[in-house]
C-alpha cells in the first residue's frame, strides 16, 4: 500500500500512564493483541520507560526469566510458548547502516514479534511499524515523583490498529485521556 494512503489511515491516541503501575497495565493490554510478524516501534528519551514497557509486555507473555535491555547486544530474543519476541535497541548506532552491517533484517521474518527501541537510529532500512509508541515523562508540575509518562500511539496498519482498540475500548473517551492543551 502506499505510504500516503496508510498515513491517512494512521490513528493517533494519547494516554496518561500515572504511575509504573500504569505503564505495566498498558504492556499487559498490548500483550495480549499481539500476533506473529508484528513490529511495534518504542520511541522517546533515555529513561522514557521504554525497556519497562517491554520489560511488562514479556513478563505478561509468560516470560519467567530477566528481559535484559539490548543496548549492548542490539537483540535480545525471548522464546516464548513457540513464538520468538525480539526486543531490539539501536541506541548505540551512529550510522543507520549497522543495522545492514548487523544482519538485523532477519528477524522481521513475519515470524517473530519485534519490539524495537530507538528504531529511528536505523531509519530508513528498518521494517515499517504496526505500531509506533512514544514514550516522554509528563513535565507536568504534579509529576513530584516523575513517576508520569506520556504514551502517544499511531497505528499504521490493521494489525496496529486493533492493538488501539483493546486499549482504548470503544466506550472510552476516543482521542485522548489527557486535559486539552491551555
Ligand atoms: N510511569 C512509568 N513508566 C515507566 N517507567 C517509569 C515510570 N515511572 C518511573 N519509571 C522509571 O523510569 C525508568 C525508565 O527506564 P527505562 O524503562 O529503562 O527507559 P528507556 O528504556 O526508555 O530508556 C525506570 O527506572 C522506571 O522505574
Ligand atoms: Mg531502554
Amino acid at each position: 500500500m502506499h505510504d500516503k494512503h496508510l498515513t491517512e489511515l494512521a490513528e493517533r491516541r494519547t494516554l496518561n500512564l500515572d504511575s509504573e503501575a500504569a505503564t505495566q497495565s498498558l504492556g499487559a493490554a498490548l500483550s495480549a493483541q499481539l500476533t506473529p510478524g508484528m513490529v511495534i516501534w518504542l520511541e522517546g528519551d533515555l529513561g522514557a520507560g521504554k525497556t519497562t514497557l517491554v520489560r511488562a509486555m514479556l513478563k505478561s507473555a509468560g516470560e519467567t526469566g530477566s528481559v535484559k535491555s539490548p543496548t549492548y547486544t542490539l537483540v535480545e530474543v525471548h522464546p516464548i510458548s513457540g513464538l520468538n519476541f525480539y526486543h531490539f535497541d539501536f541506541y548505540r548506532f551512529i550510522a543507520p547502516e549497522e543495522y545492514l552491517d548487523a544482519g538485523l533484517d532477519e528477524y522481521f521474518d513475519g515470524n517473530g514479534i519485534c519490539l524495537v527501541e530507538w528504531p529511528d537510529k536505523a531509519a530508513p532500512y528498518i521494517p515499517a511499524a504496526d505500531l509506533q509508541i512514544s514514550l516522554s515523562v509528563d513535565t507536568d508540575g504534579n509529576n513530584v515523583d516523575d513517576s508520569k509518562r506520556i504514551a502517544q500511539f499511531v497505528a499504521h496498519t490493521a494489525r496496529g490498529k486493533l492493538c488501539l482498540k483493546a486499549i482504548f475500548p470503544p466506550t472510552a473517551a476516543p482521542h485522548s485521556s489527557s486535559p486539552p492543551p491551555v
